[in-house]
């Protein structure tokens, strides 16, 4: 049997969409079988194969929660897996992808929509001059030369657009009062959304280097002064030099940052 009809075979018995990936691993005997046929690697089903090498291979029957759109392989690394904060980049990067950008990262998840974050995109030389005496020591030749830094920012007046971002009720009143109990929600939901932005940026191909080391209150006073803005951290932006990348450090393993119960 040619490996294409082996192929589709397996994919109606799994009943699987699509088929783009195919394995093979080491039987028992010796021999060369297929372990695994998927549209995708994290919906692999697992055939008869006690010698699987790929950590990504999990039996088709545990999966039945998982989504049937689950991004293929090359997606997740470029989000997750291969991505990693650069030092260095170069390139440029004009409006429309800052707006592609932003028209991306807006539709991740905020309490009540109520999206607190702003975004100030530092572009010119000029604007870059000011930023420059507020960057640690560490940071501030890699931020000048950058394409674009964005100052991940949130407005502890957010709740007043909540009027027009949940029109469903009137949840700008949940957040009326004094400004500070309003700075919790602002940083937790502008944290997320400057997360939103390092994976939407990822999405589109571009390279992220997040920083914290700099003058928050600095940055307020030079570019948000009479405003409610607050400067949370930076992400540089641009095509990443790969010589600038440290070594991988390790993750935790789940049974150290996880628990289920
Ligand atoms: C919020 C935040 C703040 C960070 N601050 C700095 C910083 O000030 N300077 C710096 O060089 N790297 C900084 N980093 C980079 C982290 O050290 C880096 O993302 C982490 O080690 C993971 O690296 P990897 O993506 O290459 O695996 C920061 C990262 C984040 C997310």
């Amino acid at each position: 049997m040619r490996w294409g009809d082996m192929a589709q075979r397996m994919r109606q018995s799994l009943g699987l969409s699509a088929i783009s990936g195919m394995a093979i691993g080491h039987a028992e005997n010796g021999g060369a079988r297929v372990f695994h046929l998927c549209d995708c690697v994290l919906r692999a089903g697992v055939i008869g194969c006690r010698r699987l090498h790929s950590t990504l291979c999990v039996p088709h029957d545990r999966l039945s929660l998982m989504s049937d759109h689950a991004l293929d392989p090359a997606a997740l690394d470029q989000l997750f897996r291969t991505a990693r904060t650069y030092n260095a980049f170069s390139g440029e990067i004009d409006d429309a992808t800052l707006h592609q950008l932003y028209d991306l990262l807006k539709f991740g998840p905020t309490a009540a929509n109520g999206s607190p974050a702003r975004f100030l995109f530092i572009r010119s030389k000029e604007a870059k001059a000011r930023l420059a005496p507020l960057l640690d020591d560490g940071n501030r030749e890699k931020t000048l030369a950058a394409p674009v830094t964005v100052v991940v920012a949130h407005d502890l007046d957010f709740h007043e657009k909540l009027p027009v971002l949940f029109p469903h009720t009137d949840a700008k009143s949940w957040f009326e009062g004094p400004r500070e109990n309003r700075q919790v929600p602002a940083f937790r939901n502008g944290s997320l959304q400057g997360a939103y932005l390092i994976l939407a940026a990822r999405a589109l191909g571009l390279d992220t280097g997040p920083m914290s080391g700099f003058n928050n209150a600095g940055v307020d006073a030079e570019f948000f002064a009479g405003t409610q803005w607050k400067s949370n951290f930076l992400v540089n932006l641009g095509k990443g030099d790969p010589a600038s990348i440290f070594p991988r450090s390790p993750r935790l393993p789940f049974d150290e940052a996880c628990r289920i119960v």
